[in-house]
């Protein structure tokens, strides 16, 4: 898509403006709460789907006449894992398009001037070559298991492009990859897999069991970014970063199912064995992110993976009486 310039010039944000986190109880949302208020935002701008389902049109505008934010990051949608997704999928394509078109179409109306979109990575072709560039979206068949998902993610790209083409805003759009961490959802049917393996194994240590069986042959490899991370990657990009393609956001490396299910075993004090149900599906068997543009920013993750995941237990467990379903 051409691009017109914008008005886009790097550097500090305003910390004193109102700054909208939409989604900001969710795993990616209070992680942004809480590095932007560490950051000094004083103005920080926050709303449950209760106190506003943003699939409300009118009351989305509403809001933003009433609180006229200079700086928006969308981080909520309908969001699960596997399961989820393959089970109802036209709830993740209908309420994501909704939640993103009411919040888009009310920022332009307010000329709102720095606008981050948060996708995902399943955006991608599900056979893209690895590491996965920005520039081969929309060259491939997507995975048929979250492909509804993924139209709404990639409508939501062409939304902020055709912004930026039409009125000049420098919004952007963020791709990050699979993200863990304090507040993930660890239901047995909303989870991704990380948080799937830290309750399962977590049960397995608590009652002693001899063995924890996974599905499939533990080799696929998979990309796993702290939601902190995530989180300080967003403020980097929005003070640093202006152009009309989605940026990824990860570490740039990858580990096997087989890996991550030791090293979540140990983070939980888990002593039994590890065995592979290897009639089962193993998926896709690699899915990493190419970081460069990303990296070229200037930004860099900091939180390693046996440190993330220990931390993510404690807080599990700290957590555990009061998870969301
Ligand atoms: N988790 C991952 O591994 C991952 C990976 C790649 C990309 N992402 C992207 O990151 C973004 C955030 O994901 P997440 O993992 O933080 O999801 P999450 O933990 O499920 O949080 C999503 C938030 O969206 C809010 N929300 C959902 N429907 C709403 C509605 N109708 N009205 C108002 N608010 C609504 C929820 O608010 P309430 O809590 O108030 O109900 C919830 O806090 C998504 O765009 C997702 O695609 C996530």
């Amino acid at each position: 898509m051409t691009d017109t310039s914008t008005d886009f010039t790097a550097g500090p944000l305003d910390r004193d403006a109102p700054t909208y986190i939409a989604g900001h109880r969710g795993l990616v949302g209070s992680s942004l709460w809480r590095h932007f208020e560490s950051e000094g935002f004083s103005n920080l701008i926050g709303r449950t789907s209760s106190e506003l389902d943003l699939k409300n049109r009118d009351a989305v505008f509403e809001f933003f006449r009433d609180t006229e934010p200079q700086v928006v990051v969308l981080a909520a949608a309908k969001v699960g894992g596997i399961l989820a997704n393959s089970t109802y999928p036209v709830d993740f394509l209908s309420e994501n398009l909704q939640i993103q078109v009411n919040v888009l179409d009310a920022a332009l109306e307010q000329r709102v001037s720095r606008v981050l979109f948060l996708g995902s990575s399943c955006i991608y072709p599900k056979y893209a070559e690895q590491p996965i560039r920005e520039d081969s979206l929309l060259t491939g068949l997507l995975e048929p298991t979250n492909d509804a998902y993924a139209i709404a993610k990639i409508a939501g790209i062409l939304q902020i492009q055709s912004v930026r083409r039409q009125y000049g805003l420098p919004w952007i759009s963020a791709m990050p990859t699979n993200l863990y961490g304090p507040g993930d959802n660890f239901s047995p049917e909303g989870s991704h897999v990380l948080p799937a393996l830290i309750r399962r194994y977590d049960e397995a240590a608590t009652a002693g069991a001899e063995s924890v069986t996974n599905w499939g042959t533990g080799s696929p490899r998979r990309e796993f970014l702290h939601v902190d991370d995530m989180a300080s990657a967003c403020l980097h990009l929005l003070e640093h970063f202006d152009g009309p393609q989605q940026v990824n956001v990860g570490t740039g490396e990858d580990q096997t199912i087989e890996e991550i299910a030791t090293i979540v075993a140990d983070a939980v004090g888990y002593e039994g064995r590890i065995e592979w149900d290897t009639t089962k599906p193993d998926g896709t068997p690699r899915k990493l992110l190419d970081v460069s543009t990303l990296r070229g920013s200037g930004w860099e993750p900091t939180v390693g993976l046996r440190d993330g995941i220990r931390t993510t237990v404690q807080w599990y467990r700290q957590n555990v009486g009061h998870l969301r379903e």
